[in-house]
């Protein structure tokens, strides 16, 4: 992709790869998943003639703080995103993009729930959503259980039951989203969570059957997310043709 060659991009890499380093992101929303989020934007906002731009730089920085500190290995981070985009986008020289991409970065769901979105933020949303998989479930249920076992609290996840009931809640959510998505490209991110829904239902079924450790195929999820971000945040940029 020739944007992720412009100095301004490399640099924004650097910066924002420099700021994860300090202040890790909670596991499934690192580094690897905000070049792929950057990647699918760009490709969106191609096709819905937006600005490829700033659809790219906001995927990159839309999820920049994600501490794992939500007891769903989630937590309220638009805002704070908002907040802290200006000053990487300062120091990588593209402060003429800061007003349009702190616009599309904050409330990224929220806005477009209540029928409101732009194109940018619809493409973000969906950019965002095609992005899910179960590996990416799994590896915030982990971090989720990681941050109660920390506060002296009982882990929330301790099977796949478990995860499907709150990612039900989450996808009806999501679902509340798409209804209101007129984008080309939106039905990529029905397709993600689709597929998570099967692939999570599939493994509860084999669960109940005996047939699935949740220990084991969750720790084989969280070291595939691990090694990910580590040969990411050594190797640079992830390509477009390598993600
Ligand atoms: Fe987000
Ligand atoms: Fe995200």
């Amino acid at each position: 992709m020739d944007l992720e060659k412009q100095p301004e991009i490399v640099n924004l890499h650097t910066q924002v790869k420099a700021y994860l380093l300090i202040n890790p992101p909670t596991l499934g929303h690192g580094y690897n998943h905000l070049c792929k989020v950057a990647q699918n934007a760009y490709r969106l906002a191609i096709d819905n003639d937006a600005n490829e731009k700033v659809a790219y730089i906001a995927g990159l920085l839309h999820d920049i703080y994600r501490p794992a500190k939500g007891e769903g290995g989630r937590e309220v981070h638009e805002d704070v995103c908002a907040e802290i985009a200006p000053s990487i986008l300062e120091s990588s020289g593209l402060t003429n993009v800061i007003d349009e991409v702190v616009a599309v970065i904050r409330n990224h769901d929220e806005d477009i729930i209540s029928g409101v979105g732009t194109v940018l933020q619809q493409i973000l949303s969906v950019a965002d959503k095609s992005e899910l998989s179960l590996d990416r479930i799994m590896a915030y249920g982990w971090a989720s259980n990681q941050h109660l076992t920390a506060e002296g609290k009982i882990p929330k996840y301790s099977n796949f039951q478990k995860l499907i009931e709150d990612f039900d809640a989450y996808r009806a959510k999501a679902n509340a989203v798409f209804s209101r998505i007129a984008i080309k490209g939106l039905e990529e991110a029905v397709r993600a969570y689709d597929k998570a829904y099967n692939d999570l239902h599939k493994f509860a079924e084999y669960e109940k059957k005996g047939r699935a450790e949740w220990n084991t195929i969750m720790n084989l999820a969280v070291q595939r997310e691990v090694n990910k971000e580590k040969a990411l945040l050594q190797d640079g940029i992830v390509s477009g043709n390598t993600v």
